[in-house]
């Protein structure tokens, strides 16, 4: 297992390294980097989706929720993003030319397989975007993308969620192009992006880890912790919480930051820190507003932001810029790695945490 773990203390940790070569795998045969073009020749034989439901579990639930954005914003078209476990026991309704994109690592999640075997009874469209090949849900999806992340051994997800975000990147880019809504300077400019980020995160990461080992250090003894983000940020508030929670057993919850003053707000104080997502996107402006209602009520802040930035917080935690959404691929492993060292510090059995499964194959 030593050996498996190529060096690193844990597999969470090497497959948190691995991310920079899991974005260049992801993208290698699907971006022609001279012409700037995208294309994903499993999805050449299908029309552009009128509808889009996503259905997920977990963290690849919150990759649809972030990859809803790009959808929306690029291919224009209308996303649902639901919890397999909803989905499969409500009556969603369904028109025949909608689609229905399940992803999951695995491939085997009882809930996700679930809604898609509804979506195929009912006729409905299904592509799977899946990790895992010749998984269940690989062999029953009409159409399967693999996001080519390599074996997640971690029962925490890292890398898939990075491989699953590029991706669902790579979909809106090409669904838009084929509507003729995607304005050419967004292309241009999504390819060059992406084109970067392997680089920059291959840099940033062994700075971003001695960040996260040092703030993690000094709120490990934090019982609670708010994880606030809004717009494309938001997933990311979701899932930074989730793996606090999974690996290190300290109460956090995602928030959108906006939704903070009904109710959440009320749980400030000095011993409940707030994990803030405040990158320079659209949202910033607001965002700052909501920390400085936090910081009214005594809470501490960590923030996670871009240069430039004019927050005056406890911690602020400077992470490079990418363009436009790429950003989220800096500030993902950010989150990971804060949950990461904190769960190490404390002590906890990172690779397999308590209670957890990394495949949840029964309902
Ligand atoms: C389990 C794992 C999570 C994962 C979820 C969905 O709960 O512990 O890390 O996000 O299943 O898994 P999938 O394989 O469908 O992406």
């Amino acid at each position: 297992q030593a050996a498996q773990k190529g060096g690193y203390k844990h597999f969470m940790l090497k497959e948190i390294f691995e991310q920079p070569r899991v974005i260049t795998d992801c993208m290698t045969g699907r971006v022609d980097w001279q012409r700037k073009e995208v294309s994903l020749p499993e999805l050449d034989a299908l029309p552009v989706p009128r509808r889009l439901h996503i259905v997920a579990c977990g963290t690849s639930y919150h990759a649809g929720m972030w990859g809803r954005h790009l959808l929306e914003n690029w291919a224009q078209i209308p996303v649902n993003v639901e919890i397999a476990s909803e989905f499969r026991y409500r009556n969603p309704i369904l028109d025949p030319d909608d689609v229905i994109l399940v992803i999951s690592q695995s491939g085997e999640t009882a809930d996700t397989l679930a809604g898609l075997r509804i979506a195929r009874e009912r006729g409905i469209r299904v592509i799977g975007l899946c990790n895992v090949v010749g998984s269940s849900i690989a062999r029953e999806s009409d159409t399967v993308i693999y996001t080519q992340a390599g074996p997640e051994i971690s029962v925490a997800s890292t890398k898939a969620m990075c491989s699953q975000m590029t991706v669902l990147t790579l979909m809106a880019l090409a669904w838009g192009k084929r509507k003729g809504c995607l304005a050419d300077d967004i292309l241009q400019n999504a390819v060059t992006g992406l084109s970067k980020l392997p680089g920059q995160l291959e840099m940033e990461l062994p700075r971003m880890r001695s960040e996260a080992q040092s703030i993690a250090r000094q709120y490990s003894s934090a019982r609670s912790f708010f994880f606030l983000g809004r717009g494309q940020c938001y997933p990311l508030a979701l899932e930074g919480a989730l793996k606090l929670k999974e690996i290190s057993y300290i109460h956090a919850e995602g928030y959108a930051s906006g939704e903070m003053k009904h109710g959440p707000i009320a749980l400030i104080d000095p011993a409940f820190p707030t994990f803030a997502l405040a990158l320079s996107d659209g949202l910033y402006s607001k965002v700052k507003s909501n920390l400085e209602e936090v910081q009214a009520r005594s809470g501490k802040i960590i923030a996670l932001a871009n240069p430039g930035h004019d927050l005056n917080v406890d911690h602020t935690w400077i992470i490079p810029e990418a363009w436009g959404p790429l950003g989220s691929f800096l500030a993902l492993p950010a989150l990971q790695l804060f949950s990461y060292e904190a769960a190490d510090y404390l002590g906890k059995d990172v690779d397999q945490p308590r209670n957890l499964a990394k495949s949840v194959t029964v309902e």
